[in-house]
């Protein structure tokens, strides 16, 4: 990643292109905020249904009251001690927001990223950039280049290469726009670290079944192989209903493979801490469903926030990939 290449990627935005870049969460597939007709190229690259709001990048908290009003004193307390970082605020916007980037809603998603790639582009080119997660809709989100590059391919002008993401999972979501704080998104930055900060209750999230952000349906993140969480208690059960019916299946857990595993199983060892499974997790999951198995069993993981935004993803993907197998 040159200088060089950070203008070039500029140049492509400045001229209404779609540019795909690295933070610290996933990758984003990235256009100017205040260019309508580029914010459509990405809807049209993506597959996403035009009323799902985007998150606007941008360089600096200091650029918030360009794209947010009536800003929050938590607002601030947030971006000061968070961003860059994997936090999404979502604010009363400004009126030049274009509605296809929030959705027609009177509300931004804003946030500064904690990527060095993504802070040059952002910093360079100056301006906000909307930018989902870099993957078809519906599908695992990209945690590295090559990721983007088999996902999307030659549909992006350009792909910025920033090696794999140190956090894995999108960002957690805070709305800022009731009365007290709402988390519309779990994700690596928990709702006690928030509570901490701003010295407020905020309502715990009931882990999935909460209503969410639009586009937070329930069948985001999905592999094409059907997924399915097993508990601790039924794992053998179901390694061996699969084999029964002469199955191959993929595993994803943090316990080390034992004799009991059939041997054409593709097994995953997985982190047994929540950041190191976090950061593992969508590369193995893309890896899983390439390994021509018939079902990827995944043990559920631990209860608690830390596993949350785990859990969270999880619990989507396997009501999202296809039982059928089409
Ligand atoms: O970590 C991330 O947040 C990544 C990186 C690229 O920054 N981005 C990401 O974008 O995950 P996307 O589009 O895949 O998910 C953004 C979520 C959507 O569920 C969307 O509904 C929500 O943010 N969102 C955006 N603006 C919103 C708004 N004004 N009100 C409520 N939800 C909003
Ligand atoms: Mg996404």
């Amino acid at each position: 990643m040159t200088r060089a290449d950070i203008e070039a990627a500029v140049h492509v935005l400045r001229a209404g292109g779609v540019v795909a870049f690295p933070t610290e969460t996933v990758y984003g597939l990235g256009a100017d905020a205040l260019n309508p007709a580029a914010v459509e190229r990405i809807f049209a690259i993506k597959g996403r249904p035009a009323h799902h709001p985007l998150i606007v990048h941008l360089a600096d908290a200091a650029q918030l009251p360009h794209w947010a009003r009536d800003i929050p004193k938590d607002a601030h307390i947030l971006a000061g001690h968070f961003w860059p970082g994997p936090l999404t605020l979502i604010l009363k916007r400004t009126p030049q927001v274009p509605d296809c980037v929030t959705g027609g809603q009177d509300t931004v998603g804003l946030r500064v990223p904690g990527h060095p790639v993504a802070l040059a582009l952002l910093r360079a080119f100056g301006g906000g950039i909307a930018a989902p997660s870099a993957n078809r809709f519906g599908r695992v989100s990209p945690t590295t280049a090559a990721h983007v590059h088999a996902e999307l391919g030659n549909d992006v002008d350009m792909i910025l290469d920033g090696g794999p993401c140190r956090v894995g999972l999108e960002s957690t979501i805070v709305s800022l726009v009731g009365e007290r704080p709402v988390i519309l998104r779990p994700g690596a930055i928990t709702a006690g670290q928030i509570e901490e900060l701003l010295e407020v209750k905020i309502d715990e999230l009931s882990d999935v079944e909460t209503p969410r952000a639009p586009g937070m349906l329930k069948m985001h993140y999905a592999p094409r192989t059907p997924l399915r969480l097993v508990l601790a208690a039924q794992w053998g059960q179901e390694l061996a209903r699969q084999v029964a019916q002469g199955k191959h299946s993929a595993v994803l857990s943090t316990i080390p493979e034992n004799s009991a595993v059939p041997k054409a199983t593709a097994y995953f060892l997985m982190p047994a801490d929540p950041e190191g499974y976090a950061h593992r997790l969508y590369a193995a999951l893309r890896e899983a469903d390439h390994a021509g198995c018939d079902v990827i069993l995944v043990a559920e993981p631990p209860p608690g926030e830390d596993w949350l935004a785990i859990r969270d993803r999880l619990t989507r993907a396997a009501a999202g990939s296809d039982e059928t197998g089409t």
